[in-house]
């Protein structure tokens, strides 16, 4: 159970916030969306991972918000940075990005207490075929899962909307991790599942906050943890994708928090 004393807590668990506090993640999220923004343009062949962990640490601290991340059960960086098969959680360091490397950068702030989580896909050089087409579908795929974040779905709806559109290109949904509520705390109840039966699961109701963060693999959808107990790579080497946005529910759809005030989201345009 989360530690935020705004709102209420429903009868699945699940957080509602007020009207009054859209305003507070709508601006944590905005943060986190335009350092994703700022960060385009250094993502370059010969860069390293931990050089651009290190501007977007400083544009956190500029902008005079946090790191969620930098303390995170003994984490250490201001973002995640997830080279070409590695799914999420990739540890910022020495390495040097290569010509038509694909990466997801994750950065999560919090602004006034309230926390913006979104990544995005990047191309270090000129972006290749195959993983042009991982991409969109990914991209596509988060945007079918917060069509179907309404009052009235249910959370399975998201899951099974992401799922039979991933599949249906032949790519696979990653299980062994989901999106999760967020608000005045980084995790907090439901697991956001990004695939499952329509229908299934709690009820989405106004007021609730979370993310959707569907990691998609170009073979099967199996990883595993390395020793560093963080970076998690897909089993069979496949290349993985990922975008996630933190979004909270109106009456009638989903607001997204962490849309690019710029309106960038692709890694070439
Ligand atoms: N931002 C990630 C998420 O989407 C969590 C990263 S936790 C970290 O939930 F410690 F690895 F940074
Ligand atoms: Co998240
Ligand atoms: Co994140």
């Amino acid at each position: 159970m989360d530690q935020s004393n705004k709102g209420r807590v429903n009868r699945d668990g699940i957080r509602i916030y007020d009207p009054s506090d859209f305003a507070g993640m709508h601006k944590a999220g905005a943060l986190a969306a335009h350092i994703l923004d700022e960060i385009a343009p250094m993502v370059q062949v010969g860069v390293t991972t931990e050089a651009l962990d290190a501007e977007i640490e400083r544009m956190v601290n500029d902008a005079g918000a946090v790191s969620a991340t930098i303390g995170y059960k003994g984490y250490q960086h201001a973002s995640c940075i997830s080279i070409n098969h590695v799914v999420c959680h990739g540890i910022p360091g020495p390495k040097v990005l290569k010509e038509g490397d694909i990466l997801n950068i994750d950065v999560t702030v919090i602004v006034d207490g309230w926390f913006g989580d979104t990544s995005r896909m990047y191309v270090a050089g000129k972006l290749p075929r195959k993983a042009e087409r991982l991409i969109e579908i990914t991209h596509a795929s988060l945007l079918k899962g917060i069509e179907a974040a309404k009052p009235g779905n249910t959370f399975g709806d998201i899951g099974h909307a992401i799922q039979t559109f991933v599949e249906s290109q032949r790519m696979s949904v990653v299980r062994d991790f989901c999106g999760h509520g967020l608000g005045q705390v980084f995790h907090a109840p439901p697991n956001v599942l990004h695939y499952g039966r329509a229908g299934s699961g709690p009820k989405l109701e106004e007021g609730m906050f979370f993310t959707i963060e569907p990691m998609v693999n170009l073979g099967r959808p199996e990883t595993k943890v390395l020793a560093d107990d963080w970076t998690a790579v897909t089993r069979d080497r496949s290349l993985s994708a990922q975008f996630e946005h933190s979004i909270g529910i109106t009456s009638d759809g989903a607001e997204i928090f962490t849309l690019s005030p710029a309106g960038k989201f692709h890694p070439t345009y």
